[in-house]
């Protein structure tokens, strides 16, 4: 896409969302919150949708995959355990002249074309830079820069009155956490074997240095995590497995492929829990990002919450008659970064005639709207009634009489609503009446009595 192409902007998507109730900056009345996001009526069915999407693949539809939902606020050994009070930060830098925060990692890909500090620095394997090779001068107004410093990533809170030390906690950076301290609550209460996977959808919060790109990386945001259980031999199967189911779910939300790659992490940028790991990333107008990281960690975890506990986290294999502490391939993803996907993947603006037309061409399973009903003229509004009422029995279903019709056809095309049923004159004669597809444009007439199932098969398709 060249940057001149208005379907390439960012902005054009932002304003969108505002105008049409997708997207909302948090707060708005007092300036907005950077990194906060409300999702109005339109957000809210989109996010619903891309979530259900997720459980109903990921959990309903298999039998090796049980569901799960954890307090956001835990322990906080759990998290001194898993390593992220010791690693989860970021370095940032400030300028001096124009007051930026800027990620230190994002400045040297920005510079180099490539995040890693390794690259940049050869055999530096930790996160910091060494001393003196930092860069010095501010990239948006050349200022100096302030030297790296560490910016913690988790948000802390108290829990209870006292405020010492000891009611320190922490907001999640990751719902996967809450997963392996309740392994073994869920593999013996609900009978599973290795290999299986719990799943789970939830708020994590990051303090980020830059929010930035919209919701793309947000303080607040929700993860749909799944982490498998598996025999250490077969990690790398299970890998490749759900490397691909993954993919493949992101096609199934009608993402365009060639949108779409994997991409392995090197040594340097390897998350400290993690063996291996490949991202799916997306060609945001902002350029290829992550999606979802789909990471091989080992027994990293159990073993680490094993030690600090004191709780045996091993596993009797009934078939191989063996104990061991289970490997985790897991996969995760963001939610709101789906919708944004989403988002940006349906989004066109496009000419019809001498109009510009702006549209969001959601796959009909995900979209926020499925129908909208119209009378041609207020006159036939009891009849244009009666069928939206029926309809709503079973889609999530706009009666819409304001405006004129082409007006009402674009109003629809703008949150991506993929049919809309008007009712004309035609319709007191014989029972029939237009369904246009909000992408050709085209009309058809179809009889009331098959109207529902002529929809149904048009939306799950
Ligand atoms: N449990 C592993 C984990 O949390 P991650 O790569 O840090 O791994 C996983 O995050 C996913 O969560 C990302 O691929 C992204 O979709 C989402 N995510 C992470 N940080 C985010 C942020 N600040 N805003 C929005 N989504 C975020």
């Amino acid at each position: 896409m060249s940057s001149d192409d208005p379907t390439s902007s960012l902005d054009a998507l932002v304003s969108l969302c505002k105008r049409r109730g997708f997207i909302f900056p948090s707060s708005e009345i007092y300036g907005g919150l950077n990194g906060f996001w409300d999702y109005g009526p339109m957000g809210v069915e989109l996010r619903r949708r891309v979530l259900d999407s997720w459980w109903n693949q990921t959990v309903r539809q298999r039998d090796d995959v049980v569901g799960f939902d954890a307090a956001i606020i835990m322990h906080p050994k759990v998290w001194e355990a898993s390593g992220h009070l010791e690693s989860f930060f970021d370095m940032m830098v400030d300028c001096k002249e124009c007051k930026r925060r800027m990620r230190l990692d994002h400045l040297l890909r920005d510079a180099t074309g490539d995040g890693t500090l390794g690259k940049i620095f050869p055999g530096f394997e930790g996160r910091e830079p060494p001393g003196g090779e930092t860069p010095t001068a501010c990239p948006h107004c050349g200022g100096e820069l302030t030297a790296p410093r560490e910016f913690r990533l988790m948000f802390e809170t108290r829990v209870g009155a006292a405020a010492d030390t000891k009611s320190v906690a922490y907001l999640r950076p990751e719902t996967a956490q809450a997963i392996f301290v309740n392994y073994r609550n869920v593999q013996l209460s609900s009978r599973m074997k290795v290999p299986f996977g719990i799943a789970q959808v939830g708020k994590a919060f990051r303090n980020e240095v830059t929010p930035r790109n919209f919701t793309f990386r947000s303080r607040e945001f929700e993860q749909m995590e799944m982490e498998f259980f598996v025999h250490p031999d077969e990690e790398r199967k299970w890998f490749e497995y759900w490397l691909d189911e993954r993919h493949a779910w992101y096609e199934s939300l009608g993402i365009r492929s060639e949108k779409l790659r994997r991409r392995e992490h090197d040594a340097e940028e390897l998350a400290h829990y993690a063996k291996y790991t490949t991202d799916l990333e997306y060609e945001f107008p902002f350029g290829w990002q992550e999606l979802e990281g789909v990471a091989n960690r080992g027994n990293y975890d159990l073993t680490q919450h094993m030690e600090a506990s004191g709780k045996d986290q091993s596993y009797f294999d009934p078939t191989r008659q063996e104990k061991y502490v289970p490997s985790v391939i897991e996969t995760s993803a963001g939610l709101d970064r789906t919708v944004l996907t989403v988002l940006s993947d349906a989004f066109a603006v496009e000419k019809v005639g001498d109009e510009e037309r702006t549209v969001l061409r959601f796959a009909p399973h995900i979209a926020p709207r499925q129908l909208a009903v119209f009378p041609l003229v207020k006159k036939l509004t009891e009849p244009a009634r009666r069928i939206a009422d029926d309809l709503r029995g079973r889609f999530h279903t706009l009666y819409d009489v304001s405006g004129s019709i082409g007006k009402r056809y674009r109003r629809e095309d703008e949150v991506g609503t993929p049919f809309c049923v008007t009712i004309d004159f035609q319709t007191l004669e014989d029972d029939t009446v237009t369904v246009r597809d909000r992408d050709s444009m085209e009309q058809e007439r179809v009889g009331t009595a098959r109207l529902a199932e002529y929809l149904a098969a048009k939306l799950s398709a």
